[in-house]
């Protein structure tokens, strides 16, 4: 399959639904135009679309069908955008661009940029609870509120984050990093796997297999990402490179060396397509997605 072609349509649909769900509203205070403005700047500055479009790929893997999912792979990007607003903040890893761009809060200040962070979070829930999704069985909408609000709470992404900054400039184990890699970019990622399965009807063992894919193309995501951050340009990211080691970030490469980690990569990588064994023709979106994550340039 054309793997560019698929991601150029995926995106597409995505950012075509992100415009309809998170429009811009004129007929508000200027003020709180302004906040709508700063969640819309950051939301539409140019990402991959990577959450959304895995999880549409894994709600067709199982035979769903794609735009029952749009409401939940928009609300999983407002979460994504979130977490880099955040991320970027002065307290946190202190950046100033983002996707080629200006960091939220160089433009909107520190509070605009935690208040967009919060209200794109919120927004996220307000869609996966919203009559978007009524075609869907109320127990498989609770469902996947539960896997999403679980995978990026205190025990996932918000919890990997903690981790992660309270381990800056230590000595750490390989257990505790990968434990920050699978939870702070891992998890998310999974959860954007298992809802879109979950909403295309996943049996049991369709769902089992998916969440270790999910596991499996999280970590190597982020590991994917630690060498980018050695081996990229700032041009090319769009964010600073070398940034890590500037801040003393336990990582792959500074623990096992590019070589290493590399092939670390790629382990993890096949084994998340062994994950995919039993997903015949439906399967091949996500078996290129998860080539696409290692062999990526931004
Ligand atoms: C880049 O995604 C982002 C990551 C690899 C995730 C890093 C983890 C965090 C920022 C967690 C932060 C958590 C909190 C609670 C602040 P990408 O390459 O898909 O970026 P893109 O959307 O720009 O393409
Ligand atoms: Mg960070």
């Amino acid at each position: 399959m054309d793997l560019q072609k698929y991601l150029d349509e995926k995106r597409q649909l995505v950012e075509q639904s992100m415009a309809d769900l998170v429009p811009m509203a004129n007929d508000l205070h200027p003020d709180l135009v302004r906040h709508i403005e700063s969640m819309r700047y950051s939301l539409f500055a140019g990402g991959k679309r990577v959450r959304p479009i895995l999880c549409i790929a894994s709600c067709e893997a199982v035979a769903g069908d794609a735009r029952v999912v749009l409401p939940v792979a928009v609300a999983l990007e407002c979460i994504h955008t979130y977490s880099l607003i955040h991320d970027d903040l002065p307290a946190m890893d202190d950046d100033e661009l983002r996707r080629g761009k200006p960091t939220n809060h160089i433009l909107y200040g520190e509070a605009g940029a935690i208040l967009a962070g919060d209200g794109l979070l919120t927004m996220a829930f307000e869609l996966l609870s919203s009559n978007l999704l009524s075609t869907i069985p109320a127990d498989k909408r609770l469902k996947i509120i539960n896997i999403i609000a679980t995978g990026v709470g205190s025990l996932g992404m918000v919890g990997g984050q903690a981790l992660d900054i309270a381990c800056e400039g230590k000595d750490i184990d390989i257990t505790t990093l990968r434990q920050i890699h699978s939870r702070k970019t891992g998890a998310l990622i999974t959860a954007s796997v298992q809802s879109g399965a979950v909403i295309g009807g996943a049996d049991p063992k369709q769902l089992a297999d998916l969440t270790t894919y999910g596991e499996k193309i999280g970590l190597a995501f982020q590991i994917v990402d630690d060498l980018l951050n050695v081996e990229g340009t700032t041009e090319q990211l769009g964010k600073a490179a070398g940034s890590d080691a500037d801040r003393c970030k336990a990582t792959y490469p500074a623990i096992f060396g590019i070589e290493k980690t590399k092939l670390m990569a790629e382990e993890t990588i096949a084994e998340a397509l062994a994950a995919l064994d039993t997903f015949a023709e439906r399967g091949a979106p996500l078996r290129e997605l998860a080539t696409y994550i290692i062999s990526r340039n931004k």
